[in-house]
């Protein structure tokens, strides 16, 4: 055992001693950690675990559920129940938000999470997360759909753990954002990644380029002018990374930088995104934020955004600041008209991507 190492709750203990909400937020963080430590014991099995391949079920989203998100869902649910921190909660995997059991729940704090992010990932040992949000609960009332329909400014925790080659957790209490590795052997999350700051350029973007022919013109300039590289505008080469799991993407982005993107798109004109605000676009942008980067839809902050339903959707740009807001000047270049360039006749309804 190293002197000195910092162990999650000794430094949850230092970064939040004063008032009691302080206090609660801490034990709540060390009682999410350890379920972390379940959910990655499940995943690291593999195939030896019995864990793998989908139900025949399937969730709000009408995604049909893998084993895994069955199972970390109710991971989570029993973390948050048993802890009596939390008066409720809401989950990718459940409909409606939950209240907490009143014997249980004294707890002052709304939990909404993603029990597994990235999924389709699973069944081929690529990397996949967990996500959370923490807001604060009404105090002496049953929580309402109100309570958790605020914006992510609000938020009082967040952050992410990644199940790859080492299981990490990445946190938020608005005090900067931290990394922290698993000991598998001890059992111990330990401070390895203090004041994460992620580069403010990047010759690195993240995005699904199977969808370009549904993009709107200001992200297909963005993209294009990386593509062109050094002899172009933007003076660089770039490269193009692509893992199908947020939690993954926006890690490496935290380690070197880079841009994430999941933008609006015209490829099913009912949604206004892939990624959901609450318990995605939220917390990643908070983690991100503390960390130098920026969160944006393209044209608003997306810690802005007023929620209007649990499983709202939004279009995501996340990443290092000076890309993010070259991206969101070309959206206001588009929606001003400066900039006909990327006009397609796809696009030339401005009404289908109105906000
Ligand atoms: O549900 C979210 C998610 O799995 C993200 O983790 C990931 O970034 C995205 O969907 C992948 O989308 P696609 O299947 O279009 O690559």
């Amino acid at each position: 055992m190293h002197q000195g190492r910092t162990t999650l709750s000794k430094f949850l203990i230092q970064q939040l001693k004063g008032s009691p909400e302080q206090n609660d937020l801490a034990a709540l963080l060390v009682d999410i950690a350890a379920c972390i430590k379940a959910i990655s014991a499940m995943t690291s099995k593999g195939m030896l675990g019995d864990v793998l391949g989908s139900l025949d079920t399937t969730n709000v989203q009408g995604e049909t559920q893998k084993k895994l998100d069955v199972l970390s869902n109710v991971a989570f649910i029993n973390t948050f129940s048993m802890g009596g921190l939390v008066a409720g909660l809401a989950s990718e995997e459940v409909d409606d938000p939950q209240e907490i059991d009143p014997r249980d729940g004294s707890g002052r704090f709304l939990a909404i999470f993603d029990p597994l992010d990235g999924s389709s990932n699973i069944d081929v040992n690529v990397s996949v997360g967990s996500i959370f949000s923490i807001l604060r609960a009404p105090e002496g009332r049953t929580p309402t759909l109100d309570d958790y329909l605020r914006p992510g400014s609000v938020q009082l925790a967040a952050g992410y753990a990644i199940y790859g080659p080492a299981t990490m957790m990445v946190i938020t209490v608005g005090k900067g954002t931290h990394g922290f590795t698993l000991d598998r052997e001890v059992g111990n999350f330990i401070l390895t990644h203090p004041h994460i700051e992620i580069p403010a350029d990047t010759s690195e973007f993240a995005i699904n380029a199977s969808n370009e022919r549904f993009w709107e013109p200001p992200v297909q300039r963005y993209v294009t002018e990386c593509k062109a590289g050094k002899n172009d505008v933007r003076g660089r080469d770039f490269n193009m990374r692509w893992i199908a799991s947020m939690v993954a993407e926006v890690h490496r982005i935290l380690m070197r930088g880079g841009v994430f993107m999941y933008p609006r798109d015209m490829k099913d004109p009912s949604k206004a995104g892939r990624l959901r605000l609450m318990y995605e676009a939220n917390p990643m942008t908070m983690v991100v934020e503390q960390a130098g980067g920026l969160g944006s839809t393209g044209r608003s902050r997306i810690l802005d955004i007023s929620p209007e339903e649990i499983h709202q959707r939004v279009p995501v740009i996340l990443g290092s600041r000076n890309e993010v807001e070259r991206i969101e000047r070309y959206h206001r270049d588009y929606d001003s008209g400066a900039d006909q360039r990327y006009t397609s006749p796809l696009f030339q309804e401005r009404s289908l991507f109105a906000n």
